[in-house]
């Protein structure tokens, strides 16, 4: 008898059969070919190119050149045994200035990879806008102007009546959250505004827009679709069960969970969001209409998850720990709550400085599930970076990596046993890649980029993925 033989059952997690096992990208991260074939300048062109804004002045010029290597690209996908691919549209690459029709080789080059992938049996998995606004847009006022929701719906449609009939997953956004309050808050993100009042009002038109885009969508793609958005939802914990603490946790769950859920999944603002920020506007860009608008019917939810958000209250005068994990700046992402500070616990981090606590995604789809039961979620990032090097042997070792997905594939199972509905993981990220402000210095990839010869190898990480997706097994 074998030893695995006699390991007990409850040592192996099953995941269902139709499980998506998938890995994520995003365009302006992987793609590169920045001014090819009609493309015009999005946000993160322009902020990568501003000096200072980005880690040694690093860009997307090239990136890891997906838009020229896609091919190579699914053949690493499917050594990782994945059944879906999770990645974005440049929306200036497919409708440059983000206005007019649109340009025909920058669709075709997102048809031939869905068709791709359709032939290695890889599911497309959509994102209408990862965070690459185009630079007109921005010029006209960006996301705290209302057009821009308005534009992005067009796009929406745009893009559904030229892939509706090969792609059926579509997300509209990913991750609001930093769009509104990284953007237009802290100004970490392009466009590097450090504005709470645009950041609010940007909060709201991503609501909108998302609304917008996902009646366009309805109208355009085949029944059957399966539309969705996905958020960063924070996993918020106070320091200390003091009331202080645990109104600093309710605040910082208002402004970063619900301003979101609220209007995107219960179609209303919670008044608690307008109370908290009271001092800052009020809220007069909300029109009538609007909140049920944006809260469109969906079909899944796509989470992505990192790291819980562990906040304390801070008396006046008193000195405050302003690192919330998402870079340093003068200026609060949180609008509305400058007298929250953010801790990272001690213990293991990963190569960003973030904690690595899989409970806090436990929690997570739990409690998003049982708030939301006829609502499947899906977990559209998760993933590390760490420091990693090609050793001697020409190989990549990452068992850190392979231990954090497997960590949080054990809390996603614990989940689904607890009664979560979860129809998937996409692993951030398939390859090493443009992590925004930190330049190619942090690296999330399954796959090793060489950015001297932009070589790809996977790492061990990936062999090992590749066994879990292909036999739906977690092994303790
Ligand atoms: C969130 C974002 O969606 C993705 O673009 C980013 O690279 C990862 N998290 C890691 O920070």
């Amino acid at each position: 008898m074998t030893a695995s033989e006699t390991r007990p059952l409850t040592a192996v997690r099953r995941f269902p059969s139709g499980f998506l096992w998938g890995a994520a990208t995003a365009a302006y991260q992987i793609e590169g070919a920045a001014a090819e074939d009609g493309r015009t300048p999005s946000i993160w062109d322009t902020f990568s190119h501003t000096p200072g804004k980005v880690f040694e002045g690093h860009t997307g010029d090239v990136a890891v050149d997906h838009y020229h290597r896609f091919r190579e690209d699914v053949r690493l996908m499917s050594e990782l045994g994945l059944n879906a691919y999770r990645f974005s549209v440049s929306w200036s690459r497919v409708q440059p200035t983000g206005r007019g029709p649109v340009v025909q080789k920058g669709l075709d080059f997102y048809r031939r990879l869905v068709d791709e992938l359709l032939a290695a049996g890889i599911e497309p998995a959509l994102t209408l806008y990862h965070w690459d606004l185009p630079q007109e847009l921005e010029d006209a006022g960006g996301w705290p102007e209302r057009a821009t929701a308005e534009r992005f719906a067009a796009y929406a449609g745009l893009m559904a009546d030229a892939l509706g009939d090969r792609v059926s997953r579509w997300t509209t956004l990913n991750e609001p959250w930093c769009s509104a309050f990284l953007g237009y808050g802290s100004g970490v993100h392009a466009p590097g505004r450090t504005d709470p009042v645009a950041a609010l009002r940007a909060a709201h038109h991503l609501n909108l827009g998302h609304g917008l885009a996902v009646q366009a969508l309805r109208s355009t793609l085949p029944a059957g679709a399966q539309l969705a958005v996905s958020l960063n939802l924070h996993e918020v914990r106070p320091l200390t069960p003091s009331a202080e603490d645990r109104e600093a946790a309710r605040r910082i769950d208002t402004v970063g969970n619900e301003v979101w859920l609220g209007p995107m999944l219960d179609g209303r603002y919670p008044r608690e969001l307008f109370a908290d920020t009271a001092h800052l506007t009020d809220w007069g860009f909300v029109r009538a209409g609007d909140e049920a608008t944006a809260g469109q019917p969906l079909d899944w939810l796509g989470i992505n998850y990192y790291t819980p958000t562990v906040v304390s209250r801070v008396a006046d005068g008193e000195p405050k720990p302003q690192d919330d994990g998402h870079g340093n700046s003068a200026f609060s992402p949180w609008p509305g709550a400058d007298d929250v500070a953010f801790h990272q616990a001690d213990g293991a981090r990963t190569a960003m400085g973030w904690p690595v606590d899989p409970s806090g995604l436990e929690e997570l789809l739990t409690r998003i599930s049982a708030r939301y039961p006829e609502l499947p979620l899906v977990v559209s990032e998760n993933g590390a970076a760490y420091e990693d090097v090609v050793g001697a042997d020409g190989a990549v070792h990452d068992p850190e990596r392979a231990a954090y997905v497997h960590a949080h594939l054990e809390a996603l199972h614990r989940a689904v046993e607890a009664g979560a509905v979860v129809r998937g993981y996409f692993l951030w990220s398939l390859l090493d890649n443009f992590e925004w402000a930190y330049g190619y210095a942090k690296r999330f990839g399954a796959v090793h980029v060489d950015y001297a010869t932009l070589r790809r190898t996977p790492k061990s990480s990936a062999r090992w993925y590749a066994r879990v997706a292909r036999s739906g097994e977690l092994h303790a």
